[in-house]
């Protein structure tokens, strides 16, 4: 068994040089999903009994919130490699605050699952994760019942007073967010009675999947674009062996390089084709992109794919903004890869992008210019005008704001640009996908350092 406190991803840090690549070949596993990673935590660590979980994303997010169920009051431990076991207990006071790193998905789900328990936890974060706004999980949790102090009208750190007398309440976020569903989903299974969320616009459904699976009396009813998802407290949870499913938004990354390098072909097996995380690739499709997609089985309920992708001419497209919910982590790679198409693409009802790690709608944007790339910013919308199969200009110095999606993205570009282009830091990459490197070296593309 493995220490906890030791353990970190390796997290290579410093800037990197992508320069152009040709013939990426091979087959990669799917990086394991970062949000079912979570959450399959959470749920072990409030059931009963021992769950064993395999195939866990190690990724500093995903260690975070392990390290904080086990402040909690779960019994942790791992096995080896993505193998770990968890034993759920009544959640009590952790004798020191939480610190969640640059998690949004573990702070947010954390303080829903912990909501419903007589204890006093403290949550803290990065700077990234401290700018980023709590009230929005704060808020609907107060309704219940839930006291909190926060600093600055709703920023870490934050300190919460749970209660075991949670009220229910019929809730309709103000933002499409699977982070604020899932903290009220999870508060409601210590309600008393029954707790409903509306979304006019449906998120990524994993809690709510997830849930029955540990004994949750959670139903969803889905009408057109909107769901209505219902929890009734009290049912006791009790354990559940799970394997978790390859992640389509790490995946992103290696098919965005295959596509942009000429004489690619690559496949990505067990990818999870989930509907409500699978839009970029139905973009990429309405780009005219090479993928061919085979039933790969399923693993904890979610239907997986093999991914083939080959190098593609690419035509932009208008993305519809009713799709942003179902690849909201994929525009910064949308971006880069719209900048090899032939002609614009334009994506609309980006909002939410600007209150992630990063602002991401800016700094995709400024990746783009930085690269020769001609753009056009609104509030919440992205204009790109591709270069067409040969690519950008390149020759940028990309600022990721610590952002792992804008590092993984800049790189990205490099590989296929025409000049190299530099990324200032690619620290942040181990909190959502500690192997890209060997996975990419592993496919033919190797980064410099500097
Ligand atoms: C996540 C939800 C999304 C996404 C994040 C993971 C989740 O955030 O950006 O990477 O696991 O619930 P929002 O729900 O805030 O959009």
């Amino acid at each position: 068994m493995t220490d906890l406190a030791d353990l970190s991803s390796n997290r290579p840090g410093g800037a990197r040089t992508a320069r152009r690549v040709k013939g990426l070949a091979g087959t990669l596993a799917a990086p394991p999903d970062k949000s079912v990673s979570h959450r399959a935590l959470i749920f072990s660590a409030l059931a009963a009994g021992e769950s064993r979980i395999t195939g866990l994303l190690e990724s500093d997010d995903v260690l975070a919130t392990a390290r904080a169920v086990a402040a909690l009051g779960a019994e942790v431990s791992r096995d080896g490699s993505g193998a770990w076991r968890v034993s759920g207990a009544p959640w009590t006071s952790p004798a020191a605050p939480l610190d969640l790193g640059n998690s949004g998905t573990g702070v947010r789900l954390l303080m829903g699952a912990a909501a419903r328990f007589d204890l006093e936890a403290v949550f803290t974060g990065d700077a990234s994760l401290s700018s980023r706004p709590m009230a929005r999980v704060l808020d609907p949790l107060s309704q219940m019942g839930v006291r909190s102090e926060s600093a600055d009208g709703g920023r870490l750190p934050a300190r919460l007073f749970g209660s075991s007398r949670l009220k229910p309440i019929e809730y309709t976020p103000p933002v499409a967010s699977a982070q604020v569903k899932s903290a009220i989903l999870l508060a409601g299974l210590g309600a008393e009675g029954e707790t409903i969320v509306r979304e006019p616009h449906a998120t990524r459904a994993h809690t709510e999947t997830m849930a029955p699976l540990y004994g949750a009396h959670l139903t969803v009813e889905r009408d057109g674009a909107s769901a209505v998802a219902r929890v009734r407290g009290g049912a006791p949870l009790t354990a559940f062996d799970l394997e978790v499913p390859g992640d389509p938004s790490s995946a992103a990354f290696a098919t965005a390089a295959a596509l942009i390098c000429a004489d690619s072909a690559i496949t990505l097996s067990g990818v999870m084709t989930n509907p409500a995380r699978f839009g970029l690739y139905v973009t990429l499709q309405e780009m005219g992109a090479d993928l061919t997609l085979s039933p790969a089985g399923a693993r904890a309920g979610e239907a997986l794919v093999d991914i083939t992708v080959k190098s593609s001419v690419l035509k932009g497209v208008d993305v519809p903004p009713d799709r942003a919910p179902s690849m909201i982590d994929e525009y910064p790679i949308l971006s880069v890869i719209a900048a090899f198409a032939e002609g614009r693409t334009v994506m609309r009802g980006l909002a939410e992008l600007r209150a992630k790690e990063s602002d991401r709608l800016a700094a995709s944007a400024a990746l783009l210019q930085a690269n020769g790339v001609t753009i056009e910013l609104g509030e919440d919308t992205l204009v790109v005008e591709g270069c067409g199969p040969d690519g950008p200009p390149g020759g940028g110095l990309v600022q990721t704001h610590h952002d792992h999606r804008l590092a993984m993205s800049g790189l990205v570009m490099g590989l296929g640009a025409r000049a190299p282009v530099t990324v200032d830091d690619v620290a942040m990459i181990a909190t959502s996908y500690p192997g890209f490197f060997d996975d990419f070296a592993a496919l033919g593309a190797v980064f410099e350092a500097g």
